[in-house]
């Protein structure tokens, strides 16, 4: 069962949980449970027993009726320990969380499945969004499985495992030219035709679903949380929701202790939280020119820009860029020492993380998970096409 209340404003005004929100993200609509009723009658013991998904947290997630999620097994990924990278970076030890393992090859199917699961309880048939291409894939797939409608913009350059996955699942798909007039399209296509607009921080439940990720990195570490986490950043959604998680858990008494700090990486060709963050700032200006490689993290105008400050100043950490260059290298030299095979998208939180150890602003004997938010799986066309010795196999080699 679900412990749901309502929905907060940023104004802390409680909404009606019963019908489907969609506002600005200055609106901040978040989620709320009866944090006092869950202490009661949850127990990390429960949660325990649950299933090996991101279901096993149903009572800290706004699903009325979990037993009928759309669901395809997403979450509780592996935190895996990297001690060959620990080892390169002087580190006494490292973990990343492998996201690539859900069902699309990425992180998004969290926020898709609980959210999608939501809106068909609430009766909610369209739902639409801009989307660098991953969440885009990977609402198309749940918005089959469920049997409603997800109409996805998504920028030129969307990498064809996301376009395969929109097309195979036969939802409405559009290339968008002007990547910057995303958001506002896609507002004013909900408003014409009474779809749902799902876009980052617009709605509360994608939120519940990627609040997942700190749930499950809190349980997996034996109720507590890391000194640090490194997160890459595109809107920000899946930063603000792993600490949505950990504030839930410290309220429920759960876990104990001080957050971790915050570090979030972006690409050098599209790094608007790294220069506000530079220029002390905490508001982000939006950016130009976007050149970065195909895939996520291209938002000009991050919509938890300010809010991701907010969390970093809160509670500190920092925002690096990364070069696609140093983003493609680390790619390869986590394969190539750990046998994970991540998008470079989640490489920069290799970069990050050791450009944060140059600086002093990590320690080595710190605590650091790495979110891998993607699999390398959904870039291929990004990565380097290998080139192997070609090879013939003779008669003679075979007798
Ligand atoms: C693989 C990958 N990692 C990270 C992100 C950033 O996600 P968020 O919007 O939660 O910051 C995205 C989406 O842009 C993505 O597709």
């Amino acid at each position: 069962m679900s412990y749901l209340t309502h929905i907060e404003d940023g104004a802390g005004a409680r909404l009606d949980p019963g019908v489907a929100h969609s506002a600005p993200p200055a609106e901040r609509l978040r989620a709320r449970y009866d944090m006092d009723r869950i202490r009661r009658e949850v127990t990390v013991a429960n949660i325990a027993r649950g299933p090996a998904s991101l279901w096993r947290y149903a009572p800290l997630l706004p699903v009325a009726r979990p037993e009928h999620a759309v669901s395809l097994n997403e979450g509780w990924t592996p935190l895996l320990q990297v001690q060959r990278l620990a080892r390169r970076l002087g580190m006494k030890q490292l973990a990343v969380k492998d996201e690539g393992r859900n069902p699309s090859g990425t992180f998004k199917d969290r926020g898709a499945a609980v959210a999608v699961s939501r809106y068909v309880e609430l009766g909610v048939k369209t739902v639409a969004h801009n989307s660098s291409g991953n969440a885009g894939g990977s609402w198309s797939l749940y918005a089959a499985r469920a049997g409603i409608t997800c109409v996805n913009i998504l920028p030129t350059d969307a990498q064809p495992a996301s376009r395969q996955h929109c097309r195979a699942s036969g939802q409405p798909t559009f290339l968008l030219e002007n990547w910057h007039d995303g958001g506002r399209l896609v507002a004013e296509a909900c408003e014409k035709n009474g779809w749902l607009n799902i876009c980052t921080l617009r709605e509360p439940y994608r939120l519940e679903g990627k609040k997942t990720m700190g749930l499950e990195i809190a349980e997996q570490l034996g109720w507590r949380m890391p000194d640090v986490i490194v997160y890459p950043m595109g809107g920000g959604l899946g930063a603000i929701a792993i600490f949505k998680a950990f504030e839930e858990l410290l309220q429920l008494g759960w876990i104990k202790g001080k957050l971790p700090r915050l570090y979030v990486t972006q690409y050098e060709g599209c790094a608007p939280v790294v220069r506000a963050f530079d220029e002390n700032r905490d508001e982000c200006a939006p950016w130009g020119k976007i050149d970065i490689p195909p895939g996520g993290l291209k938002s000009p105008n991050p919509p938890g820009g300010r809010a991701v400050l907010e969390l970093i100043r809160r509670h500190g950490g920092g925002a690096l860029a990364a070069s696609a260059d140093e983003a493609l290298a680390a790619v390869d030299e986590m394969t190539a020492e750990e046998g994970l095979f991540p998008c470079p998208e989640s490489a920069t939180t290799l970069v990050g993380l050791r450009k944060a150890i140059a600086r002093g602003w990590i320690r080595t004997d710190e605590e650091v998970v790495l979110i891998s938010t993607g699999s390398g799986l959904k870039s291929i066309p990004t990565l380097a096409v290998p080139r192997f010795p070609t090879v013939t196999v003779s008669a003679e080699l075979h007798a």
